[in-house]
């Protein structure tokens, strides 16, 4: 059984699905073991509560960097923590924290990286007028939104979509995103040829 830590700044759409895959068995081999939110008024961990999971607040605000960070890694450790899972984690890792779980920590972005890192991510690609947006998850390294790619979900930008109605298609395949590379690295087999993941086979 692996442990899943999940660290979340915000609604937590996306843990949420992972927990509901979690409990219909679509991830295997898993359980939550902690989730941790930088912010007090996170709506993700009022949810995590409400699903009887061990919540964790620990305000990142006013405080350094690697200071905050070595609460987290304590946390997940203590959690006996396997997998760490950026999921809206609105705060870049010290290259420290990275470095305490070698291509064990995922993050999801709202875009097709390495096009619109950072903030709003669906905003920028709606005002540059692409027409193929989604979604990327890939191993955290120490640059934001860099590391390399597990998962890509492609959707077409509609001519009558608004940033809302295309964030909402985005979000949708962020959904089944994330728990299809939380399975790939947890079960699959692969190799890393540099940025490169190449998968093997996959045991489930
Ligand atoms: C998601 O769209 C996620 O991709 C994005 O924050 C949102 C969190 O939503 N993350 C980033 O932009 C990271 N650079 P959620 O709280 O409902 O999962």
């Amino acid at each position: 059984m692996k442990n899943l830590g999940i660290l979340l700044s915000g609604r937590g759409s996306n843990f949420e699905a992972i927990a509901k895959n979690v409990a219909a068995g679509k991830i295997c081999d898993a359980r939550i073991s902690i989730v941790i939110s930088n912010r007090t008024d996170a709506g993700g961990v009022a949810k995590a509560r409400e699903l009887a999971l061990e919540t964790l607040v620990l305000p990142s605000k006013g405080k350094a960097r690697e200071e905050h960070d070595r609460e987290v890694v304590a946390a997940l450790q203590n959690h006996k923590v396997d997998l760490v899972c950026l999921a809206g984690y609105m705060r870049l890792l010290s290259p420290w924290f990275v470095k305490q779980f070698p291509h064990r920590i995922l993050n999801i972005h709202p875009s097709l990286l390495p096009a619109f890192p950072g903030l709003e991510a669906q905003e920028q690609a709606f005002a540059y007028g692409v027409k193929v947006a989604g979604c990327t998850v890939h191993f955290v390294d120490e640059e934001l939104d860099h590391g390399p790619i597990i998962v890509q979900k492609a959707i077409s930008v509609l001519d009558n979509d608004d940033e809302k109605t295309l964030a909402a298609r985005i979000l949708e395949q962020e959904h089944i995103a994330y728990s299809e590379a939380i399975n790939l690295v947890l079960h699959g087999a692969y190799d890393l040829i540099g940025r490169k993941l190449v998968v093997k086979s996959m045991q489930k």
